[in-house]
Order: C-alpha cells, then structure tokens, then sequence
C-alpha cells in the first residue's frame, strides 16, 4: 500500500488527476472506475481543466461504483446526475461508455447481474475511491460479512447521516444502494483511493493498519498489490502521529 500525503485536498487531487491523465493517455481503451460523493469533486474538476488543455476522453469508459435505489437519473441526488454535473457534461466521453447502475429498475436482482456483467466486460485499469467515516468502500458498509459481487445494500446510520448533507432539509434520504462488490473494486489493475478532511482520519488508520477485517471494508485493499491512499494532512492525522511515535521509538 503506498500512502502519499498532501497539505490539502487540491494538491492531492491534482496527484490523482495526473495519474488518470496518464492512464488516459497510455491505453488504447482506457476503463476508469470512478466514486461520488464531496471527495472526488476537485479531481473531476482538474479532469476537466485537463480536457479543456486538450485531453481526450472519446476512447474512455467509465463504470461507477454505485447509485442510490429508488431515485430516477435525473433526480438532482443521483449519481447520474453527480456525474453528468461535474465530469460528463464536460467532457467528450460518449454516452454510451458510461456506466452506472439504475438504481430505479423494477428488477433490482438483474440489475446487479446486468452490472456484474458490465464489469466483467470492461475490466477497470483504475479504480477512484472515497471512504466513508465507517470505512465503507462503494457502499460496502461495515457486516459480519462482506460481499464480492454488485449487490444491493442497506445504508449504515452513519451513512445516510453524512449523505443527509446533499438534501434538501425534509427531503428523503435514501436507504438502499446498488454498489459494485469488493472483488470487483479489487479486480481493478490500479486503486486510488483518496481522502481528504480529518472525519477520514479513523477509517483510514483503520483501512491501514491491523488485520483485514468486516468492519472495516476498506482494509480489504490490503490485499491489493498497486493501491495508493491520497490524503490531506488532516486524514492522515492518525498516520502521521503513528509515523512520529514511530520514529521517536527508534530513536531512543
Ligand atoms: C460514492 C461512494 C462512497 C463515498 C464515501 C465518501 O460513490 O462509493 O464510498 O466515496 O461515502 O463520501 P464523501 O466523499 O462524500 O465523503
């Protein structure tokens, strides 16, 4: 697991966005597996001044981790719609390369096989991830057991709570999600998982370090052999005071 910390969220999106740049321009079909939510914001953004400079993202495909159960793709909340906001419009990938899961179909068990399907058919060369305070990966929340293909899933309280943040006040809050499983975001060549803000601090320590364990999702990247966690100063809190103890031991 590589650690690569930053003064602050924009130098580290920027990191991460000259590594997709790179991964863009390197492959002939590049696949992008990307995340929503408030942490990725200013990668995309960066993508897109990128785009604006020239780069081309007519040969991409992106496939998205996961998406809310019961909202429409133009509801404002939707994933969809978070991407459609803040990379697609902006971009020249095509329509028709972009994937997310209907989290409005009346068949929710096939839409998680047409997903897996989607997945198998496009391996992912790099995998964006957020973490949630929990350490959830996609929305793999924190069980007894953990799942490896896309699958349905019921928010943790925690989740919804922070969720909670992108709606209107009174307005429902999902509960259910469709996300993509943990073999899946593994099968990925390349994993960046980026966090930034120290609410992150505890669920990265916990992704880190210890042994790979149900409640904390994200610890299963241990397994992975090219991950990288781009944090802020703040989210690396814990790290970084465990790296200072660290060396002040074998100091002494
Ligand atoms: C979103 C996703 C989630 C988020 C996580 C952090 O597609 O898969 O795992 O990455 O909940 O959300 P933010 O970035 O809003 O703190």
């Amino acid at each position: 697991m590589n650690i690569r910390i930053f003064p602050d969220s924009q130098t580290g999106s920027v990191y991460a966005a000259a590594i997709v740049e790179y991964v863009i321009k390197s492959l002939p079909s590049p696949v992008l597996g990307l995340a929503t939510g408030s942490t990725p914001i200013p990668l995309y953004e960066e993508l897109v001044r990128f785009h604006k400079r020239g780069l081309s993202f007519a040969h991409v495909t992106t496939i998205n981790l996961d998406e809310y159960v019961g909202l429409s793709a133009s509801h404002p909340q939707s994933y969809h719609h978070f991407m459609y906001r803040h990379l697609f419009q902006h971009v020249d990938v095509r329509p028709d390369r972009t994937f997310i899961p209907d989290g409005s179909a009346s068949d929710l068990a096939a839409e998680c096989a047409r997903y897996d399907d989607v997945i198998r058919n496009h391996p992912i060369d790099i995998q964006i991830l957020g973490i949630g305070v929990n350490g959830h990966i996609g929305f793999n929340e924190p069980d007894s057991a953990l799942k490896a293909h896309t699958h349905v899933v019921r928010l943790a309280k925690e989740t919804i709570a922070a969720n909670s943040r992108f709606f209107k006040p009174g307005e429902a809050v999902p509960v259910e999600a469709i996300t993509m499983g943990l073999q899946s975001i593994l099968l990925a060549k390349q994993i960046l998982l980026l966090a930034f803000g120290e609410e992150k601090a505890e669920a990265v320590a916990n992704a880190v370090y210890g042994d790979v364990r149900t409640s904390s999702p994200a610890s299963v990247l241990q397994l992975h052999p090219n991950v990288t966690f781009v944090l802020d100063e703040a989210a690396a809190k814990l790290v970084l005071e465990r790296e200072q103890a660290q060396a002040s031991g074998s100091a002494r």
